[in-house]
């Protein structure tokens, strides 16, 4: 949230409706205030995914530590607007939640960024990111929100948004759509995944991206075409994200986090270290704890290794909720011989082990596996005293191939999925889909007051998909 260059502005909306008024004579040579058109080669049908306007784009919530009382958002204009403000108000049959007296307004804080992506010769592009924290709410209640520069002129507010608190009853349904990298032709072949993914279960309460979101971390155009996919649902349903490899720069050995990570997300900064905030954190989500690691960080240095590593038992052995998810994007098992994290495997597995966590979910793959350490017997129906589900999927179109490993139960190629998991007080429903909307691979995981677990493997609609069933080599 609070990055390089940092604005906190706290105008009044009668300024604010100057400045619009001053700016309306100028408005058709908006575009060449906002950026520069030095070296960009790229075709100009890429315009609208790259340049940023007064109006707000790319806006997203996501969850806060404490999603019952607050949420996030984040969004983006040109650097033209100087203020920005979220207006909130508890959602009404009619418009009635327009009266001043239902609605309160949020200063938000604004950052100045200059995108620069060389290795895509993208022009370099100025953005006005600005993000706020909504708190104060009340729990398990339909809140409206929109976001804009504070002004009379609708034009530079978004629409009307919904989105709901989790509820007060800690043992209450819930459900959370978790996606494997995105990464490649984002805009062209993930958008139905995730479209699907909200077609199906439009009452969702959040999303979770298991890393590698885009290909390359610094592309502008590349952010703009996950935003572009999820459209509406971004700014809906709330969101966490766990970097993957391809949210670090490449050109320097992965070893820095995207520029625009930070800025375009707000996610929680209760992790080990200053470097690891907003990639290694968690959160409860009613009877649930999220935990995300910074796989590459994780991967990167010894240093964030024993951090993360220190602090996972920490949050593990505090923990007091049922269920305990963690998200890397690095698997723990991998689908494939050869893609081995052994430093993650051997440093994390003894804590998932010791504290019995739930669900590892996880990506990196571009392959799909679900199973568990100790597989022995593998296909059968009902596992008695289950232990942790590792699984590894993929939404977007890049496909890799796997092999038959022990620890899985069901696996995949060429397939692009999405998860459904839906978390009750007792149980855990967990449906993988293929985009197409049939079940590819599906269980249900008991948990009785022992914290004693079994496990059902359902039935799939889905034959086992090989990639060399479909492209020859
Ligand atoms: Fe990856």
């Amino acid at each position: 949230m609070k990055k390089t260059v940092f604005v906190l502005l706290g105008l009044i909306v009668l300024t604010a409706c100057k400045t619009k008024e001053k700016e309306s004579h100028h408005h058709d040579n908006e575009h060449h205030l906002t950026h520069s058109h030095k070296s960009y080669k790229s075709d100009v049908d890429a315009h609208k995914l790259i340049y940023p306007s007064k109006a707000p784009d790319r806006i997203i919530v996501s969850l806060t530590e404490d999603a019952k009382h607050s949420f996030a958002v984040n969004w983006r204009t040109s650097q033209q607007i100087e203020t920005a403000f979220v207006e909130v108000a508890e959602e009404t049959h009619g418009p009635d939640f327009l009266l001043d007296e239902k609605k309160k307004q949020f200063t938000a804080k604004t950052e100045l960024i200059t995108v620069e992506n060389t290795r895509d010769k993208e022009p370099s592009v100025n953005a006005a990111y600005h993000s706020a924290i909504i708190n104060n709410l009340k729990p398990g209640t339909d809140y409206v929100y929109r976001v804009g520069d504070g002004s009379k002129n609708r034009d530079t507010w978004s629409e009307w948004f919904q989105i709901s608190t989790p509820s007060t009853n800690e043992n209450e349904s819930f459900s959370f759509i978790y996606f494997g990298d995105a990464q490649n032709d984002v805009k062209s072949m993930w958008s139905r995944v995730i479209r699907k993914s909200y077609k199906m279960m439009p009452e969702v309460d959040f999303m979770l991206h298991a890393g590698d979101l885009i290909n390359h971390s610094e592309s502008d155009r590349e952010w703009g075409e996950w935003f572009y996919a999820g459209s509406f649902i971004h700014a809906t349903v709330p969101s966490i994200m766990t970097p993957g490899n391809h949210e670090y720069d490449k050109s320097v050995h992965r070893t820095k986090l995207s520029a625009l990570w930070r800025p375009q997300f707000t996610l929680p900064e209760n992790g080990p270290l200053d470097e690891l905030k907003e990639t290694c954190y968690a959160l409860d989500y009613q009877n649930m704890k999220v935990i995300s690691i910074d796989a590459q960080s994780f991967n990167n240095s010894k240093h964030s290794r024993e951090a993360q590593t220190k602090w996972l038992d920490s949050v593990l052995v505090n923990n007091t909720k049922k269920w305990v998810t963690i998200t890397m994007h690095y698997p723990i098992f991998s689908t494939a011989k050869g893609r081995d994290n052994q430093a993650l495997r051997e440093n994390l597995k003894p804590l998932i082990d010791k504290y019995n966590v739930d669900l590892v979910l996880q990506g990196h793959d571009h392959t799909y596996a679900r199973g568990y350490a100790s597989n022995e017997g593998l296909g059968r129906t009902i596992v008695q005293d289950a232990g942790t589900v590792y699984a590894v999927s993929v939404s977007g179109p890049k496909m890799y191939e796997s092999q038959n490993q022990d620890w899985m139960v069901k696996r995949g190629e060429y397939v692009q999925l999405f998860q459904i998991i839906t978390v009750e007080n007792d149980r855990i429903e967990y449906n993988s889909y293929t985009t197409k909307g049939e079940v590819y691979d599906s269980f249900s995981l008991m948990k009785n007051k022992n914290g004693k677990k079994t496990l059902t493997n359902n039935k799939s609609e889905v034959q086992m998909r090989l990639k060399k069933d479909f492209v020859k080599k």
